[in-house]
């Protein structure tokens, strides 16, 4: 089985991916938490070029490096965990894509789709939560733990963040239209909510679809 989580930058993915991994363990149910971009040797160096370089990337090398990067962890990882019969939790998977990529910088539909297909081998998550967040609110509160004055343009922030206001306020509208032609697949949970009642709905809406 496969769970993804999805979010802009700052909408809690890792601190409800914790929670999930915690409560599916503690079912005795064997989990793997893994997250884009990286997983294995190649992709965490991938990882590093796609949010550490501190110059500039084309939109089609970003791409194709994301894609790079998910081909090595799809065929290396995610597809024998998923034959083991383990439940697989990935921060992250081609729906990424299509919002940063494809909503975020513009990349053709057409073109994103085929080389999502090639990357993924085919394979769609079972189910995926997306928590929404207001990029100004992700920002704020990325930065409240710190002195640092809030702007997407810090180099605090890795080069992805640095993208600015307007590319992740495009991601978020992105995003809200892949769930509202996919409810099937895509769960929308309002990120603003106390982290326990959203670990509950999680818990809740995925028992609703599969009886684990
Ligand atoms: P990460 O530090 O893992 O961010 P987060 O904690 O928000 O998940 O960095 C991953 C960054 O890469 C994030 O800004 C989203 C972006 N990204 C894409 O642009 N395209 C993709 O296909 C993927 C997987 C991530």
């Amino acid at each position: 089985m496969l769970i993804t989580f999805e979010g802009i930058d700052g909408a809690g993915k890792s601190t409800q991916i914790k929670m999930l991994a915690g409560y599916l363990g503690s079912q005795q149910r064997e989990v793997l938490v893994l997250r884009e971009p990286g997983g294995t040797e190649v992709a965490e160096k991938i990882r590093s070029i796609l949010l550490e370089s501190k110059g500039e990337i084309s939109p089609i090398g970003e791409l194709l490096l994301f894609s790079a990067s998910r081909a090595e962890l799809v065929q290396e990882v995610i597809l024998p965990a998923i034959a083991a019969g383990k439940i697989v939790i990935l921060d992250r998977f081609f729906d990424s894509t299509t919002a940063y990529q494809g909503y975020g910088r513009g990349i053709d539909f057409t073109l994103l789709q085929s080389i999502i297909s090639i990357s993924t081998c085919g394979i769609v998550p079972d189910i995926t939560f997306y928590l929404d967040i207001e990029p100004g609110e992700a920002m704020r509160r990325k930065f409240s733990k710190t002195s640092i004055p809030l702007s997407f343009e810090h180099s605090e922030l890795d080069r992805m963040e640095r993208s600015g206001a307007i590319f992740f306020r495009n991601v978020r509208e992105g995003y809200l239209k892949m769930i509202s032609s996919n409810k099937e697949r895509f769960l929308c949970i309002d990120a603003l909510l106390p982290e326990t009642t959203i670990h509950r709905k999680i818990i809740a809406l995925l028992h609703e679809r599969f009886p684990l």
